[in-house]
């Protein structure tokens, strides 16, 4: 009774095979033609390969997904990355430390080799923004700086301690660049202010201002290394106790 069917069941399960073959056969071809992130590396991001696993790796995982020692870099962005490096607040010596500003470990080529590694292994974020200071609005920046930055950086931008043992740095010393790249990415616990909240021009008005603030010097007294409030009232005590003693040593001594 059922052996009529067999021959039909028999071309069945042959056009299955076939079919089953020529699947494995292109999933074959699509895998050897697949875009391996080993093969189609640039020079560029080999030599950036090579740098992060030797110095950023263990903190940020080999895939840059994070380990208990650093964030995910994820979204980070082209524009964090070259911040940290370019500000020599990466690579990190201690987990624990805040990030500080100091001479990059990494030559300019180098960095830029980390910046295309880290955008091909952990895509996405702010890319490196483009500005033009010499274009700023001085005055608008001068509004926007009190209304968006001055709270933590200090009016004069001479820094300021921003409690929970955090320092809002002063900012002399950051390139134009590295200051809208801040400003673009919020290292740290500072806010990261997008295009919406501050525009291009917006950005290029407080490059202009902050440049201009360090042309004009400081409103803030004494510049005492620029480390603010706090090492101002260290100096006032010290040399007010230091003259109260001389007095009375004076005095003392003619009685
Ligand atoms: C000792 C561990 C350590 C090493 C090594 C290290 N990092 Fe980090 N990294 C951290 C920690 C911790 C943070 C978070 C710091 C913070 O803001 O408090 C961080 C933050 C960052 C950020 C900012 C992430 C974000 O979401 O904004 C970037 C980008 C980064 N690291 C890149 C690098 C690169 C590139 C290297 C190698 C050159 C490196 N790091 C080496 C621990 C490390
Ligand atoms: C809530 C406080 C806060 C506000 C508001 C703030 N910042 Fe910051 N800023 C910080 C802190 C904290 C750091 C240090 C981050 C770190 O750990 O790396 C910082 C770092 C920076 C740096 C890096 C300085 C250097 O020398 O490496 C720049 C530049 C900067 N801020 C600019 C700005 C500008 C411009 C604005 C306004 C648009 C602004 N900040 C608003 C707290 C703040």
């Amino acid at each position: 009774m059922s052996a009529p069917r067999r021959p039909r069941e028999a071309r069945l399960l042959a056009r299955l095979v076939r079919g089953g073959l020529l699947l494995a056969l292109l999933g074959q071809l699509a895998w050897s033609f697949r875009p391996s992130s080993s093969q189609a590396l640039t020079a560029d991001e080999s030599l950036g390969r090579e740098l992060y696993l030797a110095s950023c790796s263990t903190c940020h995982g080999i895939d840059g997904a994070g380990t208990e020692l650093g964030p995910s870099l994820r979204g980070a962005g082209p524009a964090a990355v070259h911040f940290v490096l370019s500000t020599g607040r990466m690579p990190l010596a201690n987990p624990g430390d805040q990030p500080v500003r100091q001479a990059p470990a990494f030559s300019e080529r180098e960095i830029a080799a980390l910046v295309a590694y880290v955008r091909r292994l952990a895509p996405g974020g702010p890319e490196i923004p483009t500005i033009d200071p010499a274009t700023g609005d001085l005055a608008r920046g001068a509004q926007l700086y009190l209304d968006s930055c001055a709270a933590c950086h200090g009016a004069g931008a001479s820094g300021d301690s921003i409690g929970g043992g955090r320092i809002a740095p002063a900012l002399d010393r950051a390139t134009p660049l590295e200051i809208a790249e801040a400003v673009r990415i919020g290292p740290g616990t500072m806010p990261a202010f997008g295009e919406r909240g501050l525009s291009p021009a917006d950005l290029d008005a407080i490059l202009a201002y902050l440049l201009w603030l360090r042309e004009n010097g400081s409103r803030g007294g004494l510049q005492l290394g620029r480390v603010g409030a706090v090492a101002e009232g260290l100096v006032a005590i010290v040399v007010g106790l230091g003259l109260i003693v001389l007095v009375i040593r004076l005095t003392g001594a003619r009685a």
